[in-house]
């Protein structure tokens, strides 16, 4: 762990525009600075960095954030990795903080069995070329397989030596730790001679497993002899989850990201394969069937997947049972067949590049109609077959997110399953009416909103467009997401700026902050934030009370120090001219306000950035993400209006939040009266007639308060002024 003042020299030291000039060609517009956007492949910048917010967006792709999350997305790393990352370049000396004797000793752990990975795979490395038996049997194999030079050396391919003990003797002789290559199924202990070991891989070509950050985490070993065994693995240890590691991600990612796809295959081999084939954006779940953590690490890099299987039953099998998890993921899932008996290797060693190539764009099916497909050959003249046939397929259509795509879809399944169009568009419209029930809604408040536009995000929705997916499993999980959302983003703009004074009940006046009047508004008819990313950011804003309190008094100080050093400055300027007394009094008034137009600037943008100042770089990957999704979303007033006039830019934007965000909670308030007043209904039908009549109040009563919200929403639309 390093502790948190260190964590904060790290974030304040930072500079976005230093950072991303490591990797991306920036140049100056205004106070901006563009550049081409590293994370997808672009010909015109997209990628934005704004050094007042130290902060840094790709319009396009979304990617983007603080100085923290630009390297992690961009090295890879973790939270933790990347702060070391930027300590490195900026020469700030990280003190851990110290560990439980626990803790430290699963690190140290961890850090001797990647050590002892290591240390066997490199050597493992060289045997295969600098040794008689690793060229003649290791790499004579490999060649013959078509592995070239290239591919040898990206995937770190070795050779373990048939004698039995080239690794132990080479492991005493450079004092290595024997019990954790034992632990990381290196050697093996003998069982019938304790303390006596052997090479757990003798005679096998090496596949070591790279984690996302490059790290040897385990090692698989291809038998070269008819052998049991065709490959044998390393055993689970610390550092090697098997359901949680991809073979090739990491030669991969950066790959799979600037495709915008990833290409997944069953084994070593394949992803060789398909890599010397020019599509390097391919992994392997190397045997077993795909798990959560696997698609996890894939979803970090793109939403597109495509199965790669070989055309026999058991390949089509295969690729019917991974696909409900991404669904569940909201990946956009396709499938490739290759013709009956080619696996991706083998596939590519009898065709030219271009033409795998081709044949992957040609034939790769999307899921859902490769379900239908499959499915109706198994159905025969059973009728409960077909039906449950139908129905799974309609469990599957009722996942995509995207209305024009779903009725493509609809069509096509229609035509293969031979049922009507109405049909089975009326099941997966029924499976779906709860989410297109509150999308109406969301449109509906919207269109309330066309008077404010301007002043509002033109398109509320637009980060999310990105994967559209995400919005879905919201709001069928999270009922209020959008209106808990909207009101988040606006406190993670607005949360620490002044609201508004309160009076106690002992005749004491307070100022409250943004954030503290929306907890108190929602306090007051019993909701808070239920979308658990939401609540934790919420609360962080709301912590931040005394700490903004605390900054802004040393802030204060040395913007007061500032403004001296300018005035005098300027006067200095003024006096060595040669003007008349009134001359010198105008240059002076003029030099004053400017000054203070300065100063008055800064001291909001202290308080306008506060939030995401101290958020954007948060250790929890909930906050900080949330945030950085606040400000990737926020768009900018018009350029004109700002540039002529500043001080009004102010104005206009705390006006905007005045109006904004109470209007914000009483639209989330109105929804839950909806809810309500629904769920009532609901209950009515089923009730005898004295109940009825009691909740035929409760009815009435909800009603009026949803009139009396509306009215004052209303009120507000028309542009009342809240103070
Ligand atoms: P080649 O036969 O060398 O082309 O290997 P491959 O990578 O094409 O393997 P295959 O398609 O037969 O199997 C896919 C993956 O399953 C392999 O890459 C391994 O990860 C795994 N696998 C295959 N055989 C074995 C085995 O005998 N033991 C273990 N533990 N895993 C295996
Ligand atoms: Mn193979």
């Amino acid at each position: 762990m390093i502790d948190k003042a260190t964590v904060q020299k790290i974030t304040d030291a930072a500079d976005i525009v230093e950072v991303v000039s490591d990797y991306v060609h920036l140049i100056r517009r205004g106070r901006n600075f563009v550049g081409l956007c590293p994370f997808h492949n672009e010909k015109t910048p997209s990628f934005s960095v704004n050094s007042v917010r130290n902060f840094c967006y790709c319009f396009s792709c979304k990617k983007g954030g603080s100085p923290v999350n630009f390297i992690m997305e961009k090295e890879g790393l973790s939270y933790h990795d990347a702060l070391l990352h930027l300590a490195a370049k900026y020469n700030i000396k990280v003190e851990e903080k110290e560990l439980s004797d626990d803790e430290r000793r699963q690190l140290n752990e961890r850090e001797s069995l990647m050590v002892a990975n290591e240390w066997a795979a490199s050597h493992m490395e060289k045997d295969l070329r600098d040794t008689e038996e690793g060229r003649s049997i290791g790499l004579q194999y490999l060649y013959q397989r078509g592995v070239t030079d290239e591919a040898i050396k990206k995937f770190r391919l070795g050779y373990n030596l048939d004698g039995g003990h080239a690794l132990v003797d080479a492991a005493k002789l450079e004092a290595m730790d024997i019990q954790s290559l034992t632990q990381v199924g290196v050697l093996g202990e003998s069982q019938k001679m304790p303390g006596s070991y052997y090479d757990r891989f003798r005679g096998r070509v090496i596949f070591p497993v790279l984690n996302a950050s490059g790290k040897v985490v385990a090692l698989g070993g291809r038998d070269l002899k008819g052998g049991m065994a065709k490959y044998i693995n390393s055993p689970e240890s610390a550092i090697y989850k098997k359901s949680n590691e991809l073979y090739g991600i990491f030669q991969a990612k950066s790959e799979i990201a600037k495709q915008d796809c990833c290409y997944l295959v069953e084994g070593y081999m394949d992803v060789i394969g398909m890599w010397q084939a020019g599509m390097e954006n391919v992994v392997a779940s190397s045997g077993t069937a795909l798990t959560d953590g696997q698609i996890a690490m894939i979803h970090r890099f793109t939403d597109n997947i495509t199965l790669i299987y070989d055309g026999d039953a058991a390949g089509i099998k295969a690729s019917l049972r991974g696909i409900d998890m991404l669904l569940a993921h909201k990946m956009n899932v396709k499938v490739l067949l290759l013709p009956d008996g080619h696996d991706p290797d083998s596939f590519a060693r009898e065709n030219t590049p271009e033409n795998f190539q081709r044949y992957v764009k040609e034939h790769a099916t999307d899921i859902i109609r490769f379900k239908a497909q499959v499915l109706l050959k198994d159905v025969g003249d059973d009728p409960q077959r077909r039906t449950n046939a139908i129905e799974s397929v309609v469990q599957s259509l009722a996942h995509i997110p995207d209305k024009v795509k779903r009725i493509v879809y609809i069509q096509e399944c229609s035509r293969i399953l031979g049922v009507g169009e109405e049909v089975i568009e009326g099941a997966v419209e029924k499976l779906r009416s709860n989410v297109v029930e509150q999308q109406r809604r969301q449109r509906q408040n919207s269109q309330i909103d066309s008077m404010d536009q301007a002043a509002r995000n033109p398109q509320p929705d637009v980060s999310h467009q990105m994967r559209p997916s995400k919005s879905r499993e919201m709001l069928e999980d999270y009922p209020f997401y959008p209106f808990e959302r909207t009101v988040v983003y606006q406190c993670v703009r607005y949360g620490i700026l002044d609201f508004c004074e309160v009076e106690f009940d002992d005749g004491t006046t307070d100022m409250i902050n943004v954030a503290e009047y929306v907890a108190d508004e929602i306090q007051t008819d019993e909701i808070w934030f239920t979308f658990p990313a939401f609540a934790k950011t919420f609360n962080q804003i709301l912590d931040l009370r005394d700490d903004f309190a605390n900054e802004r008094v040393t802030f204060n100080v040395s913007l007061e120090k500032e403004k001296k050093k300018m005035l005098k400055a300027g006067y200095d300027e003024i006096a060595a001219k040669d003007m008349s007394m009134e001359e010198i009094r105008r240059a002076e008034r003029l030099l004053e306000d400017s000054v203070g137009e300065e100063i008055s600037k800064r001291r909001f943008e202290f308080a306008r950035y506060f939030v995401e100042q101290k958020l954007s770089s948060h250790h929890d990957d909930d906050v900080r993400r949330t945030v950085t999704e606040a400000m990737n979303e926020e768009q900018p007033l018009s350029n004109i209006y700002l540039r002529n006039n500043p001080v009004s830019e102010r104005k206009m934007e705390i006006d905007r939040m005045r109006v904004l965000v109470p209007r914000s909670v009483l639209e989330w308030k109105n929804e839950l009266l909806n809810q309500r007043i629904k769920s009532k209904m609901k209950q009515l039908q089923s009730l005898d007639p004295v109940s009825q009549h009691e909740i035929l109040l409760e009815i009435q009563a909800l009603m009026e308060k949803r009139g009396q919200l509306g009215k004052v929403m209303g009120d507000r639309t028309i542009g009342t002024k809240f103070k």
